[in-house]
């Protein structure tokens, strides 16, 4: 499928068939994110996967973290949103609320337990990046991710990036034998849609151009 099409179809899957994922397809999209470009070609993306028990360990354990804990979904910044982002977000939880109504769970507690178990997911990667690198070089590993969600697209596999649970970053880390050397930037849940789950019926929207499009001539 071409790279506009694929772009436009993918979107965040919240609700997952029980399909396993052939590993072979799983190996080749990571191959596939690792096709991105990287400053002076370092690569500093790494990619954890997990399934069957062990995810399920892994679940058990972020969800006992999280009834301690209780990290909520933000953006993470320390001031408040200026008008223009906080904007964005109000549109995607008008987009996201109506279909979330339909499970009978209040929004948070649907991102928040859905984000901590993955969504039911049947694999779950876990992006982690060598602690030798400054901040800067999270950009390579997006550029990174970004290959890997619309490698997965086109095998018609579904994702969803987790940022929430970064917050168990530690935790995961020690769950999954990862080195203390590695940061956890994200959790991705990859599996097969359920594609008749109301939250899966949510399309957000995106800024105009000239909005993100600055011309200087
Ligand atoms: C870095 C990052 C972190 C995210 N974290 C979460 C998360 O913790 N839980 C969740 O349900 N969705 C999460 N998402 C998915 C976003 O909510 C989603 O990408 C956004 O609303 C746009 O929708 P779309 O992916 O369907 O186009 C995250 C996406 C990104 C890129």
């Amino acid at each position: 499928m071409d790279i506009q099409r694929l772009m436009q179809q993918r979107k965040s899957v919240r609700n997952y068939l029980d399909k396993p994922v052939l590993r072979a397809d799983i190996e080749q999209v990571i191959q596939s994110a690792g096709l991105a470009p990287s400053a002076i070609n370092l690569q500093p993306w790494e990619y954890v996967v997990t399934y069957g028990e062990e995810k399920d360990r892994l679940i058990r354990s972020l969800k006992k973290l999280h009834s301690i804990k209780n990290v909520s979904c933000g953006p993470g910044t320390t001031e408040p949103l200026p008008d223009k982002y906080s904007k964005r977000s109000k549109d995607a939880l008008k987009v996201m609320g109506p279909q979330i109504e339909k499970l009978n769970l209040p929004f948070n507690r649907f991102i928040e337990e859905g984000s901590c178990s993955f969504y039911g997911a049947p694999v779950v990667i876990i992006v982690v990046i060598d602690k030798i690198f400054p901040e800067l070089r999270y950009l390579d590993v997006g550029l990174s991710v970004s290959y890997l969600l619309l490698a997965a697209e086109e095998k018609g596999i579904s994702t969803c990036p987790i940022g929430l649970v970064t917050d168990y970053g530690d935790e995961i880390g020690d769950a999954l034998n990862i080195s203390q050397d590695k940061k956890v930037l994200l959790a991705i849940a990859l599996g097969y849609e359920n594609e008749v789950a109301p939250e899966n019926q949510i399309r957000t929207d995106r800024a105009p151009l000239n909005e993100i499009l600055t011309w200087y001539e």
